[in-house]
């Protein structure tokens, strides 16, 4: 019965704990206030675990390679992805610079992920980070092109992302929404 009414006390105090932290404004939300290594493990892990949980490894997809749905890619890459992710020879944007977390080069870190893990992380978005969905505005096949560029972002030169800028300048996303 000691040990019973112990175990209680102890539930209820952590309870009560977890109310005041939450009512009290104690948590420092600050984007400036960084995570610390505990939080920071936590969150990693989990994002990790479930991103591959959740992608679908038979999904069907295009072939990757192809130039012009790269082409189409970039595109929209250029529209909605380079101010928070930069590109060879293109840094983030001041704005992507204060996120936290803070949006990481693709052109690094594009090859730890399959193209299946990348399409699901850019149609669902990551909850609680600055990283949107697009699936809400952009059907399967643009979201495809877009991997197919991210894709093809590591092994880009500087001179190769300009040149792709010059060929497609008078394109654009909004372009690519009517026509497709
Ligand atoms: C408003 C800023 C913003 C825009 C725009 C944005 N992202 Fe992100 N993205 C983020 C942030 C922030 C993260 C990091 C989230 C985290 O650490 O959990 C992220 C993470 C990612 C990741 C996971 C990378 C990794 O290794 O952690 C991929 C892939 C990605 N974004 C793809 C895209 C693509 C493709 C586009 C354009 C269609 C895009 N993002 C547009 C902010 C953005």
């Amino acid at each position: 019965m000691k040990y019973f009414i112990g175990a209680i006390s102890v539930i209820v105090l952590l309870i009560i704990g977890y109310f005041i932290f939450i009512y009290s404004g104690m948590y420092n939300i600050s984007a400036m206030d960084h995570h610390n290594k505990m939080t920071l493990w936590m969150m990693n892990t989990v994002r990790e675990n479930s991103i591959k949980h959740n992608a679908d490894d038979k999904i069907k997809m295009p072939v990757l390679s192809d130039d012009s749905l790269v082409k189409m890619g970039f595109v929209h890459y250029r529209e909605m992805c380079v101010s928070c992710h930069g590109a060879p020879g293109i840094k983030q944007s001041e704005f992507a610079e204060g996120l936290y977390p803070n949006p990481p080069m693709l052109s690094k870190v594009a090859k730890d992920w399959t193209p299946q893990q990348l399409f699901w992380i850019t149609k669902n978005g990551l909850k609680m980070t600055g990283m949107p969905a697009f699936g809400p505005t952009h059907t399967d096949d643009m979201i495809w092109a877009i991997i197919a560029f991210t894709k093809k972002l590591p092994t880009l030169t500087k001179e190769q992302y300009q040149a792709l800028d010059n060929e497609t300048k008078d394109e654009n996303d909004e372009v690519d929404e009517h026509t497709h």
